[in-house]
């Protein structure tokens, strides 16, 4: 059990047969309440509520915080995407390519719906993206994604279709050869695990779910490592994200 007390200045969190209490102004504070706050959001269905240039993104705004400081260090050539739904994370990253003007986008969806393609195709930065429809882990999607990475070129892989652990893995297997060096493939939706147990989830998600895929991917890979972004500025005193995406970050290492 948490309490916040806001009078108090201070957040109880009940362990065992007592409490501990923190201060408000304290990390740990600010960690507890993220917490509740992200199932709370879960619960609530918070990130349906947001749109990127008129399309529907399903991300938690300080996901993509993140990834558009990493996108902006990186500036890779191509930016991956297995999950395109509405297409906003597409038009967000591509928004980013034409600011920096360098860059573009293949989104991967086992079925992109005719209203959705055709809003992303007729966006003002559909020239940006190349979509592709099919299942991101059939090797002629596969082979369709990789003929168009030139060799040499730099990308990021951002793996957000569907977040079993098996399937993450067959993605990191199929795409983790495209990531550069010092790149990333971020291997979203982890929070599965912190929300098991809540509305509109599966008992099964406290262990099958992308943060445990990107464990074992890592474990057995000597070329990546589970290591999240710095922060670029930071005269706060959290150092950790509020994130959808726990022990997503795989970087590139070799
Ligand atoms: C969470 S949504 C993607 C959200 C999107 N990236 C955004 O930020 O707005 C997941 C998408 O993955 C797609 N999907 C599910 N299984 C897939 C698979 N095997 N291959 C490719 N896409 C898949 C679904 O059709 C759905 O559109």
């Amino acid at each position: 059990m948490i309490k916040i007390d806001l009078e108090a200045g201070t957040v109880a969190v009940a362990d065992g047969d007592g409490e501990t209490v923190v201060p408000l102004a304290s990390r740990e504070a600010f960690s507890i309440v993220s917490e509740a706050w992200l199932r709370c959001g879960w619960d609530n269905k918070y990130v349906y509520g947001f749109s990127w240039m008129g399309r529907p993104i399903i991300q938690l705004p300080e996901d993509m915080i993140r990834l558009q400081e990493v996108l902006y260090r990186l500036k890779p050539d191509v930016i991956i995407e297995t999950g395109v739904a509405h297409g906003g994370s597409l038009i967000f990253y591509a928004g980013l390519c034409k600011a920096m003007e360098h860059g573009r986008i293949i989104g991967i969806d086992i079925e992109i719906r005719p209203h959705n393609r055709q809003a992303i195709e007729s966006h003002e930065l559909a020239d940006f993206i190349t979509l592709i429809e099919g299942s991101s882990t059939a090797p002629e999607t596969v082979r369709q994604v990789k003929s168009l990475v030139a060799p040499g070129e730099t990308a990021i892989v951002i793996l957000d279709s569907n977040h079993s652990k098996q399937h993450v893995l067959d993605e990191l297997e199929a795409y983790s050869g495209l990531v550069s060096v010092g790149s990333y493939i971020v291997a979203c939706d982890g929070i599965m695990q912190l929300v098991a147990g809540g509305p509109r989830t599966e008992p099964d998600w406290s262990w099958n779910n992308p943060t445990q895929a990107a464990a074992d991917f890592a474990a057995r890979r000597d070329d990546f490592v589970i290591e999240p972004p710095a922060f670029p500025f930071n005269e706060g005193n959290v150092t950790e994200m509020v994130t959808y995406w726990p022990g997503a970050w795989l970087k590139r290492v070799r």
